[in-house]
């Protein structure tokens, strides 16, 4: 070739397009009349009836996006092949099957973390067959979900930092767990009561209440009764796109998803005990900054049966549609014997009953109102003679209103009846209106006892609500 003749003509290579610069993302790849796709998906082949329906696309943006090489390469030779094993062992790990805790059942099911683990693993292979149909009717329709195909979906922009960064805190135990596996048990125990207190008559005093804008439950509460903030279909969104107070105890402490393999739907007067569940990732943020914060190796001493010390109980509040309805008598009853289903103790003796850690319970996603909500829970541990830790996460004039309205209660030595008197009388001022009324209910608590006190100063006049 004569080197002074161009080799070349016409538009520069460099300039045409070529694949996969060029092209616009694949849809999902999926089977169908014109079309055979002789591959799966592992977890699609033995969920042949969901493979049309199921979107892995966000587990598989998250190993390829999100995580980095080392991550990804680090799960897929150590990790996976662990969970693998230890899922395909559940016949051997998990000789029982474990029984369901169904509505109205007083029941306990103590568990080891091994059989948890295994269970879990099982969970994220999607392997619970019977449990991915949730219409009306359906067999399990009344229970939560436990496979994990909610959080591997991602549509055509790959996974949501939401999934991404619950994913990142499961594979952490599972990568705990499977480099070394923890030795203890846990306990998940149904509870009800035959009879619950009779509000309007109850003579008990509120107990101590500890009352802090800083901290959180799991960190300041150890060694107390954990609140969960839950729904009653148990861990919320933990599986999906939800991503608050629930959804992050599940997270930072998975063994608690478990729950969902066999907790049928919450009824208004029941509540679920988890005992031993241990903590294995830290977090930082909240909802959407949620973050995965690294490794936590939890110090909590064990129980005789081997379970952390560590009791978690999970309430759910009601999500109110107005602001009044929730000092409607029905709804603060409800309320109250949530509560207090969640707190008694009666096997206890008092001496030997821890305090409880709670807060804002039912005050975000459930838009109750912190003020209502903090007195009905210090009447519930009232009555189940508990002292109480709330933390108001980073409410500092809550803080300051809750104690104020404790002290005031313990100077007029209030009962948890007179409490709910008040509570139904500040009720019928504001039963008329949905919207929010003028006076709060802590003004109108102080008003009509000074009122009161006025009045009987003057006249010798007798309660009048
Ligand atoms: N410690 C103390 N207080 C906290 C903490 C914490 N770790 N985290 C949050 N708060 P929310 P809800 C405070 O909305 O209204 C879930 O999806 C914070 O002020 O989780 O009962 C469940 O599955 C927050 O606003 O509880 C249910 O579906 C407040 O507690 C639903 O949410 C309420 O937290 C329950 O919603």
């Amino acid at each position: 070739r004569d080197p002074s003749q161009p080799s070349w003509f016409g538009t520069a290579i460099s300039a045409l397009n070529r694949t996969p610069a060029c092209s616009s993302p694949l849809p999902t790849l999926r089977p169908d009349t014109h079309h055979t796709v002789l591959f799966r998906e592992a977890i699609l082949t033995y969920n042949s009836r969901y493979a049309n329906r199921w979107d892995f696309r966000g587990l598989h943006s998250f190993f390829t996006e999100y995580l980095d090489d080392d991550e990804a390469r680090s799960f897929f030779k150590v990790t996976l092949p662990a969970m693998v094993k230890l899922a395909l062992r559940l016949p051997e790990i998990v000789t029982q099957s474990p029984p369901l805790l169904k509505k109205q059942m007083r029941h306990s099911i103590t568990l080891s973390q091994l059989q948890v683990a295994s269970l879990l693993s099982n969970a994220f292979f999607c392997t619970f067959p019977r449990r991915n149909a949730y219409q009306r009717n359906s067999e399990y329709s009344s229970f939560p979900s436990i496979n994990f195909n909610d959080l591997f979906k991602g549509g055509k922009h790959g996974v949501d930092r939401r999934r991404a960064e619950k994913l990142k805190t499961l594979l952490h135990y599972f990568k705990r767990v499977t480099t070394r596996m923890p030795c203890g048990t846990l306990t998940f125990r149904r509870q009800s009561f035959p009879k619950m207190p009779v509000w309007t008559t109850c003579k008990d005093r509120l107990t101590r209440l500890h009352v802090s804008a800083e901290g959180t439950i799991e960190e300041d509460g150890t060694g107390m009764l954990q609140v969960d903030f839950a729904n009653k279909v148990i861990g919320g969104g933990v599986l999906g796109f939800g991503l608050v107070q629930e959804e992050i105890r599940f997270l930072i402490c998975p063994e608690m998803i478990l729950s969902r393999l066999f907790t049928e739907t919450l009824e208004a007067d029941e509540c679920l005990v988890i005992i031993g569940a241990e903590q294995y990732s830290c977090y930082e943020g909240y909802s959407d900054t949620y973050k995965w914060a690294g490794d936590y190796q939890d110090q909590t001493t064990r129980d005789t049966w081997g379970r952390r010390c560590t009791e978690v109980v999970a309430i759910d509040a009601l999500k109110y549609r107005t602001y009044t309805e929730q000092c409607t008598p029905g709804m603060v009853k409800r309320e109250l014997d949530k509560a207090f289903c969640g707190f008694y103790r009666p096997d206890v003796l008092p001496s030997n009953l821890s305090a409880i850690a709670t807060g804002n319970w039912g005050c975000g996603a459930f838009g109750g109102d912190p003020r209502i909500k903090g007195l009905i829970q210090m009447m519930a541990s009232a009555v189940a003679k508990r002292d109480l830790a709330y933390f108001t996460f980073g409410d500092a004039q809550l803080a300051e209103d809750l104690y104020k309205m404790h002290e005031f209660a313990e100077a007029n030595s209030l009962t948890v009846g007179d409490l709910w008197n008040v509570i139904q009388s500040y009720n019928r001022t504001s039963a008329k209106t949905s919207r929010r009324p003028a006076v709060e209910l802590f003004s109108y608590v102080y008003q009509m006892y000074t009122d009161f006190q006025d009045s009987t100063d003057e006249e010798g006049a007798g309660q009048d609500w």
